[in-house]
């Protein structure tokens, strides 16, 4: 399965992905790396790795402006799969229509709680005792669609933000391979907003 993987920032659930793929746990190649930020740590990592990468900058361009040229530089790459790692962008129900349940997110909380920026600072102020992340398919709202899968992890009270995010984001990278190897295995039936995984052989 080919993978276009959207990156805005420090790009680890990006290299978390790559790994299992490098250590044969993921079936799947990273045909682009794409970032809507010239400055992201994540196309560094893609440089080291002879990941193909390109920079589309999205600022002051509209949003159906912007996606088309996602979609083109995507189909370019013949990619199957789109993977959100970190990109901080809403993405246009065109864009979602070109690539149906082909298109995955991670996010740092326990979906529907706490969608949005900031959400293991809101988990925090919440006082939640368990936090998590989840990989949901993506459609046109904010954090949404249906979830594919998710991790808890417990909240302390000596938890900061930055220890809270550090716990999530490792579950992160256990969790989001897995969400792309059951899309690519054809073990994953969609029934609305239901979601069923299949076992591997
Ligand atoms: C991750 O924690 C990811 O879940 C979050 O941004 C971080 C990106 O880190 N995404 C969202 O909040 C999307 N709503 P990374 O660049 O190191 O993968």
């Amino acid at each position: 399965m080919r993978l276009g993987i959207l990156i805005s920032g420090r790009g680890s659930n990006f290299e978390a992905i790559s790994n299992a793929i490098t250590q044969g746990k993921l079936d799947a190649e990273i045909a682009i790396v794409i970032s809507n930020r010239a400055g992201a740590g994540g196309l560094e990592i893609a440089r080291e790795r002879g990941i193909p990468l390109r920079v589309i900058p999205s600022q002051g361009i509209d949003r159906e402006q912007y996606d088309k040229l996602l979609i083109e530089e995507l189909r370019t790459h013949r990619v199957e799969l789109v993977c959100l790692a970190g990109f901080m962008r809403l993405l246009s129900a065109s864009f979602v229509h070109a690539f149906p349940n082909r298109v995955l997110n991670i996010h740092p909380s326990l979906l529907p709680a706490f969608p949005g920026l900031d959400a293991q600072r809101q988990a925090l102020d919440y006082g939640v005792k368990i936090a998590g992340c989840t990989v949901h398919f993506v459609d046109e709202f904010l954090d949404a669609g249906p979830i594919l899968l998710q991790s808890a992890v417990p909240v302390t009270d000596k938890d900061s933000i930055e220890t809270l995010s550090a716990r999530i984001l490792a579950q992160e990278h256990a969790t989001y391979w897995r969400a792309v190897q059951a899309v690519a295995d054809g073990r994953v039936s969609i029934s609305g907003r239901k979601i069923a995984i299949s076992e591997p052989e």
